[in-house]
Parts: structure tokens; C-alpha cells; sequence
């Protein structure tokens, strides 16, 4: 029933820019619960999705021409598919789709576009993988094509990887696609295996808190980490010549070879080995009931996240420690790729009209800044809106 006013509204934004019907197609942001910095090394991640999400709407064209009009920035794009280059603008996530899927052979129409959104931009909540999701369902409506869903979020992450130049892992296209209300995915991302696991909403609220510092630095980092992470993997297939990524080193096998790691790579695997393995005992955890044993891998991540990853600011830090002391708080930790946007928590249901009032009052205290704070269940993945 809730998409009903979304369609009418895209529809009719739509039609003030550009002539036809279109159809259009939704996808939502996503806050990862636990297992950060470990989708590129075949490792495991538990994210949801939230309810803030990326329509895209699109009627074709006769020519080879896409026009993208986004509501959010207010501007238009004309992007020719016969000449689609990188131009370092938000248009890039949408040339990118539309040449990623003419790469797979598959022909588009012109097509004009609209795009609207409330999944914050660089808030760490993933609109790049919410635009580029829905794009692609729109651009392969238009070409009367489909894609199963894994292949969908593949071709998201290659537009993203091969276009606009950002190493990201499998984990936010993934679940804007596979997301089910009421459960977190745990995702294999060497296998692409996924199990849903529910998160009971009567025992505790998710509850996502934005530092309102945008992450800038965000993609020059994440691929400075990329690289040393890789070089450790490297290093360790040197030694362990049956490893094929970091998620086959245990711990034990870690710390036996760590002497051989020279630093900042040795702390950067090591947040990936143990992180893996939170991920894993956080599941255990839920799936027991043990939410308290949950929160406390979820700060541990944060931790880990902070000292040996150095993804976190100082931002990001105090909005954790300010989450810390308050009552019903089972863990909190930075979410996303870092350098500021979100952090999520776990809250007991109960205490969270004092959680959000505080959370906001200390933050501001420390910083000057107004965060916003937002309590989502796990949402749908992406489909039609009609
Ligand atoms: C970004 C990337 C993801 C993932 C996270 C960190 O969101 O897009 O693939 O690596 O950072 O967990």
C-alpha cells in the first residue's frame, strides 16, 4: 500500500521534466549490522536494508540519448550512450549502469530518466548502490531484458568498480537487491550464498545515528586500505599457499605468521580475520537469542575498526562513546566504508525515546553538529513500484 503515494509522486515529477509514462523502480539504502571491510576478501557481512531508498523512473527515447534528471541535486544530465565517459559527476553511477549492461550486450533505448532519493548522499547509508540498482531495473525494463538478482547486483558493483573507480565489494548491491523486511542477510561473499536471519524488532531497535560529516576522503581510503589488505593476503599466500583470500586464515594461522607482516598491513588483516569471525559468533549469537553478546561484537567491530583498519573519525568515535553510556544501548559501532556518515546501534525498544534525545543532546554537546537520528526495521529489497 506504502508505494502507491511514491509512484504518483515519481510519476508526476516525472512528467513536469519529460513526455510518456514511465515505469519506475525502487531500491533501498542499506545499514550493515556487523562484518566491515570484508566483502573484497571473501569474507562475511550481515546488513539490512532501511527504508530510505533510490526511485528511478524511465520512459525511452527514440535516440541513442540518455537525460537524467535528478530531484535531489536539481539538475539535468544528457549522458549520449554511444560516448559515455566518467566526469567525476553524480550522473557517473548512471552512465556507468547503462555502459556496464550494453558491455553485457545487451542494447538500450534512449531513455529519460528521474531520480529521487532519500537515502542520505555520503552518509554511508549506500545511495551510490541504491542508484545504481534502481537504474539498472529501469534501464533494463526500457530493453525489455531481466536479470536474476545476483547478476543485477554484480553489474551494479562492476559499474561501480570499472566506472566510477571505487574498488567496493559485493555488499551493498547484494542486499539493496536481496533484503527481506523483518531479517538481516548474512552474505558468503566468496560463494554469494546468503541465509536470512530475522533481527526481532520486539527485542531491539536498530536505530542508525548520522554524524552529518560526509566521507570525502571515502574513496581514495578505501582503496589505500584495499591495497594493503591485498598485500597482506599476498604476503600470507606466501606462507600458506592453500589461502586463496584472508577469509581462509584462520586466527591461529594469523598470529603464527603475523611477525612477517610489516605494519600498517599486519593491522589491517588482522581487523579482517577477526571481523570475519565476529560476523560468524555474531550469528551464533542471534540465532541463540544472546543479543548482549551481539552488541558486544558489534562494539568489539568498532573497535577493531578504529585501531587496526583506521576507517573511523573522530566524529564517528563520539557518537559511539556518547551511545555507550546510555541505558539499553547493546552495541554500537561506525557502519558503511567510513571517514564519518552513519553509525548503528542496538537498543532495547524500551529505552529508545531517551536513546534518541540523548544520543542527539551529547553529540551536539561535543561537536556543534544537529545529527540526525533514525530508527529503521529491515526493509524490502528492490522491485517495480506501481
Ligand atoms: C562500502 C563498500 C562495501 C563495503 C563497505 C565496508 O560501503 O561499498 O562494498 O566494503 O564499504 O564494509
Amino acid at each position: 500500500m506504502k508505494s502507491r503515494p511514491a509512484a504518483v509522486e515519481i510519476t508526476s515529477i516525472f512528467q513536469a521534466r519529460f513526455p510518456g509514462e514511465p515505469r519506475a523502480f525502487r531500491a533501498p539504502g542499506r545499514v550493515n549490522i556487523i562484518g566491515e571491510h570484508t566483502d573484497n576478501y571473501d569474507g562475511y557481512v550481515f546488513p539490512i536494508a532501511v527504508s530510505m531508498a533510490t526511485t528511478a523512473a524511465a520512459a525511452p527515447r527514440r535516440d541513442r540519448t540518455i537525460r537524467v534528471w535528478s530531484e535531489n541535486m536539481q539538475e539535468l544530465a544528457t549522458l549520449p550512450l554511444d560516448r559515455l565517459e566518467r566526469r567525476e559527476h553524480w550522473s557517473d553511477y548512471v552512465a556507468g549502469v547503462a555502459a556496464m549492461l550494453e558491455a553485457e550486450g545487451i542494447r538500450l533505448p534512449g531513455a529519460d530518466v528521474c531520480i529521487v532519493s532519500d537515502v542520505p548522499i555520503g552518509g554511508g547509508l549506500s545511495s551510490s548502490a541504491a542508484l545504481e540498482v534502481s537504474t539498472a531495473m529501469a534501464f533494463l525494463s526500457l530493453a525489455d531484458h531481466s536479470l536474476d538478482g545476483v547478476a543485477l547486483a554484480k553489474l551494479g558493483r562492476r559499474a561501480e568498480n570499472e566506472f566510477v573507480g571505487m574498488n567496493c565489494g559485493i555488499m551493498d548491491q547484494f542486499v539493496a537487491v536481496h533484503a527481506e523486511r523483518g531479517k538481516g542477510l548474512l552474505l558468503d561473499c566468496r560463494t554469494l550464498d546468503y541465509e536470512l536471519v530475522p533481527l526481532p524488532a520486539e527485542e531491539a531497535a536498530i536505530v542508525v545515528c548520522n554524524t552529518m560529516v560526509k566521507h570525502e576522503l571515502g574513496a581514495s581510503e578505501y582503496n589505500a586500505r584495499r591495497a594493503d589488505t591485498l598485500a597482506g593476503t599476498d604476503l600470507l599466500k606466501a606462507i600458506y599457499p592453500e589461502v586463496r583470500a584472508l577469509r581462509d586464515v584462520s586466527y591461529e594461522m594469523f598470529e603464527a605468521a603475523a611477525s612477517q607482516l610489516p605494519e600498517p598491513i599486519r593491522q589491517r588483516c588482522r581487523h579482517v580475520i577477526t571481523e570475519n569471525q565476529r560476523v560468524l559468533n555474531g550469528i551464533t549469537a542471534l540465532k541463540e537469542g544472546r543479543l548482549e553478546v551481539f552488541g558486544d561484537l558489534m562494539n568489539a567491530s568498532h573497535e577493531s575498526l578504529r585501531s587496526d583498519y583506521e576507517v573511523s573519525c573522530e566524529e564517528l568515535d563520539i557518537m559511539v562513546e556518547a551511545a555507550r553510556g546510555l541505558p539499553g544501548v547493546l552495541g554500537a559501532r561506525m557502519t558503511g566504508g567510513g571517514f564519518g556518515g552513519c553509525t548503528v546501534n542496538l537498543v532495547r525498544p524500551g529505552q529508545v525515546p531517551v536513546f534518541q534525545e540523548e544520543i542527539a543532546r551529547r553529540y551536539h554537546k561535543a561537536t556543534g553538529l544537529k545529527p540526525d537520528v533514525h530508527i529503521t526495521e529491515p526493509m524490502d529489497g528492490a522491485r517495480e513500484i506501481t
